[in-house]
């Protein structure tokens, strides 16, 4: 392999084994070298000679071949590479993965390695909802091993759901941002600095069962958070329950309540920038209920205190308060004027106000409109994906950064 970024393949016995042949020459496309491990069972579903002929490379398969210890160890094999990614990803080496079992090829180089590990799982929709397979997932994002995908969709087995590996040019993406971010961290206009995003919304519980929520998808967070780190800065990501998978290259915070996301925010400074994307709930419970609440009577009425505000009390720290500090107001009506008042109320250096309203479809959708309002401007953005208002987003910062050593926009 030459100087460009190298990717160690392992290809696990799944029936989405048979796409590791588009997935090298996508690979390939995009300036990825692609150097494969094939496990026994996997070597039933692609062959190790049309591997070979896309990497250009030995296909490595037995932990005891005494020729391919010779020219490659596994160890060596396991370092020798910027990433590890294993595609698919099935249920079985998952579940291996997590206890750190090392009993071929694949398995041993997964738990010798020292570089960066993505996965793409693929695998039947009930053995990806499995108790087990999830509580192995929730393992290996705590290790920091990313995971891309699976995808809802029909599985080869007729059955219906998610499970299916994503597809060939997402991997694709998803490893090119990852090359990319490495290299913006090096050389970013953020390098050096410190950012925290919160996003999504919280739940907060009624009872064990019930909880209290909004609409949010936690899009819009993420993208900023993606942006910020593109540009090099240290990002970590709080976010509430959602549906997306945790970025590479950031450090992702799960959190639930309004409370856990204020003290996870705190712990995090100091930091340079605080962005609270987050659709937090205004309230919570005033008690808890440790069991399930009955039905008794028409009408039930609960009892709610409010939240604490975390940009509020982000934006008024006496000590350690962030040189840039962002909201977002979401709103259905008189967006200018109660956006402003929020500026104002809470103490920020910045809004994004963006409408909310039903027909908005900023809930969930893709695009979105922000009126940005510092101290002293408006701006309009045009409507914009998620991704493009977190680049924008980022493109204001290094310019208020660049401008304003210490002073406000
Ligand atoms: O008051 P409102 O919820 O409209 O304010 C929106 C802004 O305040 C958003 O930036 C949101 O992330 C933040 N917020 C917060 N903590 C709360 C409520 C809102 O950080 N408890």
């Amino acid at each position: 392999m030459d100087n460009k970024q190298r990717v160690l393949l392992i290809i696990s016995g799944g029936i989405a084994a048979y796409k590791s042949l588009d997935l090298i020459r996508e690979l390939n496309r995009i300036g990825i070298g692609v150097r494969c491990i094939l496990t026994e069972n996997a070597s039933k579903f692609v062959t190790p000679l049309s591997l070979t002929a896309l990497s250009k490379d030995t296909v490595y398969q037995d932990l005891f071949s005494i020729s391919d210890e010779n020219t490659m160890g596994h160890i060596q094999l396991s370092r020798n590479t910027d990433l590890v990614l294993v595609a698919p990803a099935t249920a079985n080496i998952i579940a291996k993965m997590s206890c750190g079992i090392a009993d071929d090829l694949a398995t041993t180089t997964l738990l010798a390695t020292d570089k960066p590990v993505i996965i793409a799982p693929s695998m039947n929709v009930r053995m990806w909802s499995h108790a087990s397979t999830q509580n192995n997932i929730s393992v290996l994002l705590k290790r920091g091993i990313k995971i891309i995908g699976p995808e809802n969709g029909e599985m080869a087995c007729g059955e219906f759901g998610l499970g299916r590996m994503s597809n060939i040019e997402k991997i694709g993406a998803t490893l090119n941002n990852f090359f990319k971010t490495k290299t913006t961290k090096a050389t970013g206009k953020l390098k050096g600095r410190k950012v925290v995003v919160t996003s999504g919304p919280t739940h907060e519980a009624i009872d064990p069962i019930r909880y209290i929520t909004n609409q949010s998808s936690g899009k819009q967070g993420f993208a900023i958070a993606r942006a910020l780190q593109e540009q090099g800065a240290s990002t970590t990501l709080i976010t509430g329950p959602t549906q997306i998978p945790d970025p590479p290259g950031i450090y992702v915070k799960h959190i639930t309540t309004a409370e856990e996301m204020l003290q996870s925010c705190l712990d995090c400074l100091p930091a340079d920038i605080v962005v609270c994307a987050a659709a937090v709930a205004d309230w919570r419970m005033k008690n808890k209920y440790s069991e399930k609440i009955k039905k008794e009577g028409e009408i039930f009425s609960l009892e709610l205190v409010e939240n604490p505000d975390i940009l509020a009390t982000v934006a008024g720290m006496k000590k350690n308060r962030p040189n840039l500090v962002i909201g977002f107001a979401a709103e259905t009506q008189n967006l200018l004027k109660n956006a402003s008042i929020k500026l104002d109320k809470k103490g920020c250096d910045w809004i994004l106000a963006n409408n909310v309203s039903k027909e908005s479809e900023v809930f969930g959708g893709d695009n979105n409109q922000i009126k940005f309002i510092s101290k002293n401007k408006i701006e309009e953005w045009p409507v914009l994906s998620k991704e493009a208002i977190g680049e924008k987003l980022a493109t204001r910062i290094i310019a208020f950064l660049k401008d304003n050593k210490n002073g406000k926009d």
